[in-house]
């Protein structure tokens, strides 16, 4: 069964290929590219990259992926430049214009079918930012549009210019900011929810016992919410998902994940997974049907309001 992000059919559930390039420890391009492939055999069409992942290589990861089918549905991301010592945020139409060209010869295709602004900066109107991006809808370049991590006001501004098919935002039983007033202004304009990191980036499917087992540059060691006293605090929480979990005889991963599928026929996750048995059971979780009580019981398991330590450690540019 699909779902709809604005007038985007997609399956119920995407794949996000962010992992399989880098931030969670090494993988292996055969083994991902099995992955892309056996997605699209279990209905997952929607497919999640980003120039900004690599940078490039993966990109060049799920061209390779992808050549010669069509049965994808395929969105990558520009606007964070990785540079020596750091990164910054653009959205004039002149990297606009460039960050297309570079994007489509790296997935080899001839249009991308939903093109995100993958955080607003803060110096450039979203107006200018938005109308360059409809420009490339206009030549055929790209058919949909997104933002990742725009505020309800952004969003209201930007589906001015022209209509906003999908956010893309964290949004997973631990990382609700989203819901008081983002959600329901996406919902009152049409546009679709992405929600990314959907298992807490790994940590909600009870996998990780301590920060010793993030390997070595692995990005979650950096980040609040993974490091220290926070993580034991929020390692607690997960321990009792797993306890709910292993009474349904469900894992914590797919508890988590079944909790962000039922958030509205308007919602799609995108784990992300570099391993087929992941990615097999992920998928599973999207045909769990959980009650009213299961939902309850879950929330009270992990509550967002309980969970210590920030998700970025700089989050200035999350929901601007
Ligand atoms: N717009 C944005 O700013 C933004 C930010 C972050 C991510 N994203 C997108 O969202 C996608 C998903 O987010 P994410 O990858 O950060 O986080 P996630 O989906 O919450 O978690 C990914 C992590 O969970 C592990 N995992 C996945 N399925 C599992 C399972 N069934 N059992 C145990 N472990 C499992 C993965 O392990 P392996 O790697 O070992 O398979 C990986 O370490 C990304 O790939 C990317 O496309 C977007």
């Amino acid at each position: 069964m699909s779902r709809s992000l604005g007038s985007l059919e997609v399956g119920p559930q995407g794949l996000g290929c962010m992992g399989m390039s880098e931030f969670y420890g090494a993988g292996d391009e055969r083994e991902s590219i099995a992955v892309i492939h056996r997605a699209l055999e279990l209905g997952v069409t929607l497919i999640d990259t980003a120039d900004m992942y690599g940078p490039h290589v993966n990109e060049e990861l799920v061209g390779r992926a992808l050549a010669g089918r069509s049965d994808y549905v395929l969105a990558t991301k520009f606007g964070i430049v990785r540079e020596e010592g750091g990164r910054s945020i653009r959205g004039d139409r002149a990297y606009v214009r460039s960050s297309v060209e570079g994007s489509l010869k790296r997935l080899g295709v001839d249009a991308i079918d939903l093109y995100y602004l993958h955080r607003v900066p803060a110096d450039t109107p979203i107006e200018e930012t938005v109308g360059a991006m409809a420009e490339l809808v206009t030549e055929g370049k790209v058919r949909f549009l997104g933002l990742s991590e725009a505020g309800a006001d952004t969003l209201r501004r930007a589906h001015a210019v022209h209509p906003i098919t999908a956010l893309q935002s964290e949004w997973s039983l631990w990382s609700r900011d989203i819901e008081a007033e983002i959600v329901p202004t996406a919902r009152e304009l049409g546009i679709g929810i992405v929600p990314y990191s959907p298992l807490g980036r790994g940590v909600l499917t009870g996998r990780f016992a301590s920060s010793a087992d993030f390997g070595k540059g692995d990005f979650r060691a950096a980040n609040p919410r993974f490091s220290g006293e926070n993580l034991d605090a929020n390692l607690k929480m997960v321990a009792e998902l797993k306890a709910l979990a292993d009474e349904r005889g469900v894992t914590a991963g797919q508890l988590a994940l079944a909790w962000v599928q039922h958030r509205g026929s308007d919602v799609v996750p995108i784990p992300g997974t570099k391993r087929i048995k992941y990615l097999e059971e992920n998928v599973a979780a999207a045909s769990l049907e959980l009650s009213s009580d299961d939902l309850a019981a879950i929330e009270a398991a992990v509550p967002a309001s309980a969970v210590a330590g920030d998700r970025y450690p700089d989050m200035s540019s999350i929901g601007r």
